[in-house]
């Protein structure tokens, strides 16, 4: 399998049922053992992309913080660039580099504002973000690696475009259930098992009670 420009790795704490946050938005899944790994990964990449409703919800900082390393740029898919000033994103985009890709929607005055920080905004796509554009892009940057860490709706654009090559996946010991949950996946990839993307399992450790499988498209 040809591998993408740049590489693609998918990274979400899932709940045994596939959910990644309860229908109020908690997301918690991880162990404090569980963020060491990630951050560790964290510092391996390249950028670590998100969607907006993630931003909104969690207000991450996405940077490594549990371990030593280097920080990674944070990109945020943001069509109409509806990203809150006071989000830690913009606010510590002075310290650590910050990628908004927006589509064409976006209001002139929604560009002021995120003209006020300093970042870089990529305008792709005529409604919502053109993924294969912006990644392009971000490759021309010497971008090689990205971690995206969700949530559903930007992971399905991933899959559906297939545009990943391989999945990092905690499976954490909860249960949460609801169709108002996010899931990991946020939209329909496949209706027949066999058009589903072909994965190999390429290796999983135990971290007490969560369990983190590693999977590699074929
Ligand atoms: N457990 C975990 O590991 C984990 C990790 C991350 C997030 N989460 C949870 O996931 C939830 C959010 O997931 P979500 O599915 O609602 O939203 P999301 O994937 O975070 O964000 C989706 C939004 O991104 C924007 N976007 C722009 N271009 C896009 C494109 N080409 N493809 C997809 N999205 C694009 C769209 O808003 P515009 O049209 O306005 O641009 C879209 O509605 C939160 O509750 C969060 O806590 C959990």
């Amino acid at each position: 399998m040809e591998k993408s420009k740049p590489y693609i790795i998918l990274s979400a704490a899932i709940s045994l049922d596939g959910k990644i946050a309860t229908k109020t938005g908690d997301s918690k899944l991880s162990s404090h053992q569980d963020f060491i790994r990630l951050h560790k990964l964290r510092s391996t990449v390249d950028g670590i992309l998100v969607g907006k409703n993630t931003v909104m919800k969690d207000d991450p900082l996405l940077t490594v913080r549990y371990v030593k390393g280097k920080n990674p740029i944070r990109i945020i898919l943001d069509s109409k660039g509806e990203i809150s000033s006071k989000s830690k994103i913009l606010q510590t985009s002075y310290e650590f580099p910050t990628v908004i890709a927006v589509s064409k929607q976006i209001s002139k005055s929604n560009l002021e504002k995120l003209s006020k920080f300093p970042i870089e905004v990529i305008i792709t796509g005529e409604n919502s973000v053109n993924i294969k554009s912006l990644l392009k892009k971000l490759s021309k940057k010497k971008i090689t690696t990205i971690l995206v860490e969700g949530g559903g709706s930007t992971n399905w654009e991933f899959i559906k475009q297939n545009l990943f090559d391989e999945l990092v996946l905690t499976i954490s010991p909860y249960l949460i259930g609801g169709n108002d949950a996010v899931s990991f996946v946020q939209g329909s990839v496949v209706s027949k098992i066999p058009e589903s993307p072909n994965l190999r399992l390429k290796s999983f450790k135990r971290l007490k009670n969560h369990l983190v499988l590693n999977y590699v498209k074929v």
